[in-house]
């Protein structure tokens, strides 16, 4: 029987597991397994976890696998990917490989600011607006101080404040719109603590200054970071393309381009492709402890900020030499918030050699470039299907427990069958009569 709860936040791990199992899951004595089996046996790694967020009741695993032979800059890397879905990581490291003997690839940080925004309201005189925000700015960068020292002993901290008008858009709409330089820290807690403290101050003085009042309806950070971008990218002579599966790399060069011109136009095509770009991103901004929601809103922005949602990818062959980069904001941290918590995430860390934030946006941008070259690189030649199908076998034979001796039977009846739920069912229950 479903029913709404009071108080259910101070109930034990054990009571509220009690209560979801009764009153959403019927009672179900598996289902409570299930929970409780997720939940770890080390008390004090399972606290670590209760306490990243509220309510919890057991863990929700996700595979973290490796893409190894990721040459970039000329380091090699093995990269640590959290993610659910087959083939991503298989995919990883072919690009990967298919890359580290010709030449690796180059990744290089363009810029590294980021943005908030004091959003607020105000009916009176433009001009006097102006001319006091001008006088204040001083004192909003001052009374900040306490909050920034750290941050700027260390190279880092409020860039500028402007005042923006957005009378055009919303009546009376203005934004105190600053810029930060956070070094290794993502950096959303600094921002937002400084944004909270100008609109203090903003208030507080406008009060003794401006003959209207100032209205503050928001501050914070924003994911949109358009000046804080990475550019990634492989490039070789055309001939050199060839591998088993290219055996003209004119053609494929020519397929590739056709590919990536397509979803620079065409919006359908530009989001699936992109999704496969992030298959990439996430996986290891998910791994490493940053926040992938923030990544995928800044990142979808960026794609569409000429009006119209386009690739973030692009290629071009230029005297016989193949180039193939993306360009995109990634606002990452390598210190604090999750870096610092989760054990795993601190050993993904270590196993990227401890990197800066800088180099972490190299080798999550190149990740993603690498993900859509193995994407392309199927869909223009053999299809993606192929591939995938291996793994939609696999499944499937592991969720019939299918024994070693079965998957070989059937995965050799499949090189020369095409693989459907049914005929794999069918196969097996053919085999085991
Ligand atoms: C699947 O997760 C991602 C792809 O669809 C990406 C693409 O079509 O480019 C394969």
């Amino acid at each position: 029987m479903q029913k709404s709860v009071s108080g259910f936040s101070k109930l034990t791990k054990t009571e509220k597991i009690e209560w979801i199992v009764n009153h959403y899951l019927s009672g179900s004595k598996a289902s409570k397994d299930t929970l409780l089996q997720y939940v770890n046996s080390d008390e004090k790694l399972q606290q670590l976890h209760d306490e990243f967020i509220e309510n919890t009741i057991s863990n929700y695993y996700l595979p973290l696998g490796i893409a190894p032979n990721f040459k970039i800059n000329d380091t090699l890397y093995a990269i640590p990917m959290a993610i659910e879905e087959s083939s991503v990581v298989a995919a990883a490291s072919k690009a990967a490989k298919f890359w580290m003997s010709r030449g690796g690839f180059k990744a290089k940080v363009i810029a590294t600011t980021k943005i908030g925004q004091v959003h607020f309201m105000f009916p009176g005189d433009k001009q006097k607006l102006q001319a006091f925000f001008n006088a204040v700015k001083p004192q909003l960068l001052e009374d900040t101080k306490d909050i920034t020292k750290n941050m700027e002993a260390r190279g880092g901290g409020i860039l500028d404040i402007i005042l923006k008008d957005k009378t055009s858009e919303i009546d009376g709409y203005y934004q105190l719109h600053a810029t930060f330089e956070t070094l290794d820290a993502m950096g959303a807690n600094f921002i937002n603590s400084c944004l909270e403290q100008f609109a203090k101050t903003f208030k507080a003085e406008a009060k003794n200054h401006l003959e209207a009042p100032v209205e503050i309806v928001m501050s914070i950070l924003s994911n949109y970071v358009p000046d804080c971008l990475v550019r990634a990218e492989v490039s070789c002579p055309i001939e050199d393309l060839k591998d088993k599966n290219i055996a003209d790399p004119e053609l494929f060069a020519k397929k590739f381009l056709q590919a990536v011109s397509i979803a620079e136009v065409e919006p359908y095509r530009a989001v699936t492709h992109n999704k496969g770009i992030m298959n990439g991103i996430d996986a290891v901004v998910l791994a490493t402890g940053n926040d992938f929601r923030a990544i995928e809103a800044g990142v979808h922005a960026y794609a569409a900020r000429n009006g119209k949602y386009s690739s973030l990818t692009h290629a071009k062959i230029e005297n016989g030499v193949f180039t193939f980069w993306t360009e995109l904001p990634l606002a990452l941290g390598t210190v604090g918030g999750l870096t610092n918590l989760h054990p795993l995430v601190k050993v993904a860390l270590e196993i990227l050699g401890k990197p800066s934030a800088k180099t972490l946006m190299e080798i999550v941008a190149v990740a993603g470039l690498a993900q859509n070259f193995a994407a392309l690189k199927s869909l223009t030649t053999t299809g993606i299907q192929e591939g995938h199908m291996k793994m939609h076998l696999m499944n499937i034979l592991n969720q019939f427990h299918a024994t070693d001796k079965e998957k070989e039977t059937i995965i050799h009846h499949f090189k020369t069958h095409t693989v459907t739920h049914s005929a794999v069912v069918e196969a097996i229950t053919a085999l085991r009569q």
